[in-house]
This record gives C-alpha cells, sequence and structure tokens, in this order.
C-alpha cells in the first residue's frame, strides 16, 4: 500500500488535493470509521449494563478473567467479561483505523484525532483494569465514564470528517451556528460528568419524585446525594435550552442538512429527559437506566456532528443562483 503524501496542513480544515487513488480508499475509511462509532455506542451499551447490573466486581481479576482468556459466563461474569470482549473488539478497531489514517489520511489534524482516540483507547483499558484492581474507587469509576465519552466523541469526529461530503465542503469560518453547536457538545459533555459522578456515587434515587424534587421545585440541599442529583436536573435543562438554540440557529441558516440534525438532536433530548424521569421512577429497572446512558452518548454524538456539519460551507439556493448567473455573464 502506498503510503500518503503528509503535506504540512495541520492546522486548517481545507483537505489538499488528493491523488487520485485516494479518492476510493477514504470511502472506505470513513465507512470504517463509521463502524468504529456504532461498536463504540454498543461498547458504552455494554459498560451501562455492567454498572446497571452492579456486575462490576464479578470478574476479581485483569488483564484475564478468573486466569483465563474465556471465563464461563455466568451471572456478573456474563455481563463484565462481555464488556471486556466488546473493549477488545473496539481496541482492535482503534487499532486499524489509526494504522488506516497513517496510510491514507493526508490531513495532519486528522492522523492526530486518530491518534488521539488510540491514545484514550489503552488509557481507557488500563482505568477499566484499575477499577477492578482497587475494587471500584468512585474517582476512576467516574474517570472510566468521562473518557468513554471523550473517545465516542474522537471517532465520532473521525467518521464525520472523513465523509466525502465534509471533505468537499469544509469551511473554517466560524458562524453563529458553530458556537451554539460547540456549546451544547460542552454542555452535554459536563451534564454527562455529572451523571457519572451521581451514578458512581449510587445517588441517583436521593431525589425520587419527578418532576417534583422532594415534593418542592428547589429541595432542600441538605446532602451531596440530593446536590448532585439536582444539578444533573439543571443540568437537563441547560442541555435542552442549548439544543432550542441549535434549532433556532440552523432554521435562521436555512441549510436544510442542518436543520434536520438540529430537529434530531431535539427528539434525542426529548427521548433522554423521558428515560430521566423514566430511570427515577421505575426506581432503575436496568433496561431503562442503561437506555438513559447510551442516549447521553448518542446525544453527545449527534451534538458534535451538528457542531461538524455547521463548519461546511453555506451553500443556499440564492447564492447557487447567483454564482449560475455570474458564470453565465463571464461565458458571455
Ligand atoms: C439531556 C439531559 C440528560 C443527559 C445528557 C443525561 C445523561 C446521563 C448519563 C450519561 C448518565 C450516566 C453516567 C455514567 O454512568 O456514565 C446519567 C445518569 C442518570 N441520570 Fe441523566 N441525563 C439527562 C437528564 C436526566 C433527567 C431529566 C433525569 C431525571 C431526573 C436523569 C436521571 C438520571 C439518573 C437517576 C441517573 C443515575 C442512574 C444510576 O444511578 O444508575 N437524567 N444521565
Amino acid at each position: 500500500m502506498a503510503r500518503a503524501p503528509r503535506p504540512s496542513q495541520g492546522g486548517t480544515l481545507r483537505t489538499p488535493p488528493l491523488p487520485p487513488r485516494q479518492g476510493g480508499g477514504s470511502v472506505g475509511l470513513h465507512r470504517f470509521a463509521v463502524a468504529t462509532a456504532v461498536a463504540t455506542l454498543f461498547l458504552i451499551f455494554a459498560g451501562g449494563l455492567v454498572t446497571s447490573t452492579e456486575s462490576g466486581l464479578s470478574v476479581p481479576d485483569w488483564p484475564l478473567s478468573y486466569g483465563r482468556l474465556m471465563p464461563p459466563m455466568v451471572g456478573g461474569v456474563f455481563y463484565e467479561h462481555g464488556h471486556r470482549m466488546v473493549a477488545t473488539t473496539v481496541g482492535v478497531l482503534t487499532i486499524l483505523l489509526a494504522v488506516w489514517l497513517s496510510r491514507r489520511e493526508p490531513r495532519a489534524w486528522v492522523r492526530r484525532v486518530g491518534y488521539g482516540a488510540l491514545a484514550a483507547v489503552v488509557a481507557q483499558g488500563v482505568l477499566g483494569g484499575l477499577t477492578v484492581i482497587f475494587l471500584l474507587p468512585t474517582a476512576v469509576s467516574v474517570a472510566h465514564a468521562c473518557l468513554a465519552q471523550t473517545f465516542f466523541s474522537l471517532i465520532v469526529t473521525v467518521a464525520v470528517v472523513t465523509s466525502p461530503a465534509w471533505r468537499a465542503a469544509a469551511d473554517p469560518n466560524r458562524s453563529p451556528v458553530v458556537r451554539i453547536g460547540a456549546a451544547t457538545v460542552a454542555m452535554i459533555f459536563l451534564q454527562l460528568l455529572v451523571g457519572a459522578v451521581m451514578r458512581h456515587t449510587k445517588a441517583g434515587l436521593a431525589i425520587p419524585d419527578f418532576p417534583l424534587a422532594l415534593g418542592r421545585i428547589v429541595p432542600p440541599m441538605t446532602s451531596f446525594p440530593v446536590a448532585v442529583a439536582f444539578a444533573h436536573r439543571l443540568g437537563a435543562l441547560g442541555v435542552a435550552g442549548c439544543v432550542a438554540g441549535c434549532v433556532i440557529q440552523a432554521f435562521a441558516s436555512r441549510r436544510p442538512g442542518l436543520k434536520k440534525t438540529a430537529l434530531l438532536l431535539a427528539a434525542l433530548v426529548a427521548l433522554q429527559i423521558t428515560l430521566g424521569a423514566f430511570t427515577v421512577l421505575s426506581r432503575k429497572v436496568v433496561a431503562l437506566t442503561t437506555a438513559h446512558v447510551v442516549t447521553g452518548a448518542l446525544l453527545l454524538g449527534m451534538a458534535l456532528t451538528f457542531t461538524l456539519a455547521s463548519l461546511t460551507e453555506k451553500k443556499p439556493a440564492r447564492a447557487r443562483k447567483e454564482g449560475a448567473n455570474l458564470t453565465r455573464r463571464a461565458i458571455a
């Protein structure tokens, strides 16, 4: 396989011209990145199941499981060892993605995102091992949960920016849509962090009612669990507000692709808040709680996709018509 040239364009979003044989390769690379993103979402689901079923310490050793590569898959071992197997698969996919990027991706910054993902997946494996060896310390479990979302974000970035449409239309201009998109990504990440702290300090049911909180709009902040659970509810309002901003800006931009992504984002927030409410009201039924964790990751990925999509060139119908008129006049 011929090695791609490496122009020194790490800081720009513009795609350098590709030699002819790279066109086909980049479509394959994009598809592989999308497949890795889907596998990562499944990994977050498998990891969510480990916590939801309280199977975190069902396998006491690491990196082997009961001293073997394949222990009997019974009880909590099914969830814990299953999670390790899915994680190994995602690790292998990430190595292949990084190698593929190093050989075929001409943009230095995209290659760096791929290498960052590889570093994150290795660190994630080590953190996972430390959680087991040190018997689930809260800080390590929270770091493991947040690094999972960071890793997913890096893979989603590679998947979006290697798509032929993005490569053709990337535009480094900062529009209001980009700013609200970036604020939404940051707000969702903060919300995931608070969610992880709540989950791993077992504060999920500190406020057992919804939509009221301990029978009031603002509960008495008598303990850390109540404060963190209330912060998570306020965070949901913040996320919903940011997403409303994305919808308004997307419609103002009159770009059909952005409008669709913003509406999808709005639907996901509505679903996520409903799942959060039922997580509380059902006293944390495993399926609902795990669906809430996965939808949180999906929401982050969608907000990131929206932000990256907003970096592509604005080509409304009028601009296209004006362009065509100019061309006609130039020919005449
Ligand atoms: C857009 C808004 C929301 C997002 C993005 C979000 C995201 C998350 C995430 C990712 C987690 C798990 C963190 C982890 O372990 O890694 C979590 C936990 C949790 N969330 Fe949300 N959430 C949102 C809104 C809500 C709402 C409105 C409620 C309802 C009160 C809620 C209730 C919960 C509960 C109870 C947990 C802990 C579950 C447990 O202890 O196992 N969430 N959230």
